[in-house]
Order: structure tokens, then C-alpha cells, then sequence
């Protein structure tokens, strides 16, 4: 099994979409394995968009992200990086397929409703950024085996 990080940003959260963009994840069949809602500081946002620090829309990025808490999530499934990136679409919502979270949701570069992680490694180390050990549950899914097959896990 695999985790990946998804930040429901303030996009999300000053549209009053929490319930509606976690019940998806909830109903493709991935495990919450963490959630909290958490007010970003300068700092680590510096870290989080470090590869995007010289970009001239940095400033507006970073400004977008505090405006309220994010609710920072830690998903599981098999594979779970590149299903919920499948989920979340392009990052600008005005090109994101229909079907997927930024294309049903924004029609913007930046006001785009959610962060997931690119790749496993990158979920590994964002993971560590927003959330302590203890703040991962290891619970087994009641529904597990009617999510996936059992030769699959
Ligand atoms: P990026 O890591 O390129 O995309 P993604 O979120 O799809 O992994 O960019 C991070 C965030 O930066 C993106 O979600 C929104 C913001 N952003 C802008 O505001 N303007 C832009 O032109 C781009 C490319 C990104």
C-alpha cells in the first residue's frame, strides 16, 4: 500500500467544498489514514513550492494558501500517488478534464481546489512536512476486501 498528501486548500475550504472533494477520495475506495486542518506559515510554504520560489506567481501562490487553514490529508491505496493525481487533473482547472476534481471544480492556474503528490518520493517526504507519525492511523478498512481483489494486496 502506498500514501500520498493532499492539501484541500483554502480554494476548497472558502468554498465550502471539504465534505463534497473528501467524500470522492472516500468513495474511490482510498483509506484515510491522517486528516487535520492546519493554518500554513511562511516557512513551509518556502519548502513545499521551493521548485516553484523564483516563479513570478509565487507571491499570489503563497498569499492564496493562507488566507485560511488547509485541511492537510494523508491517503492510502494501492498506487494511491498517481490515483489521486488521476483524480485532482491538470493543475490549471480551466484545462483539467471534466471528471476529475479541477475540472469540476475551478476554472483557475492557482484557485485550484487541491494539492496531491507527484510522486512517490515526493509523497514520502511531503507526508513528513505536514503530518507527525502519530498523526498516521494504521486501521484496516473494514471494506478492504470489497475494494480490492484478494490476490492484489
Ligand atoms: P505545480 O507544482 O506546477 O502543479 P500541481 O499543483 O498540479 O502539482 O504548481 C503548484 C501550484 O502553483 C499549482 O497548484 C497552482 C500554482 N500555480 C500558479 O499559481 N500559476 C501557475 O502558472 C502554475 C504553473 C502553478
Amino acid at each position: 500500500m502506498e500514501k500520498t498528501l493532499v492539501l484541500l486548500k483554502p480554494s476548497c475550504v472558502q468554498r465550502q467544498l471539504i465534505g463534497e472533494i473528501l467524500n470522492r477520495f472516500e468513495r474511490r475506495g482510498l483509506r484515510i489514514a491522517g486528516l487535520k486542518m492546519m493554518q500554513l506559515d511562511d516557512a513551509i510554504l518556502r519548502e513545499h513550492y521551493s521548485h516553484l520560489a523564483d516563479k513570478p506567481f509565487f507571491p499570489t501562490l503563497a498569499a492564496s494558501m493562507q488566507v485560511s487553514p488547509v485541511v492537510a490529508l494523508a491517503l492510502e491505496g494501492i498506487d494511491a500517488v498517481q490515483v489521486v493525481r488521476t483524480m485532482t487533473g491538470a493543475t490549471n482547472g480551466r484545462a483539467a478534464a471534466p471528471g476529475t476534481i479541477r475540472g469540476d471544480y475551478s476554472v483557475s492556474n492557482q484557485q485550484n481546489i487541491v494539492h496531491a503528490s507527484d510522486s512517490p518520493e515526493n509523497a514520502a517526504i511531503e507526508l513528513k512536512r505536514f503530518f507527525r507519525p502519530e498523526e498516521i492511523f494504521e486501521y484496516t478498512s473494514g471494506a478492504r476486501e470489497y475494494i480490492y481483489g484478494a490476490d492484489e494486496c
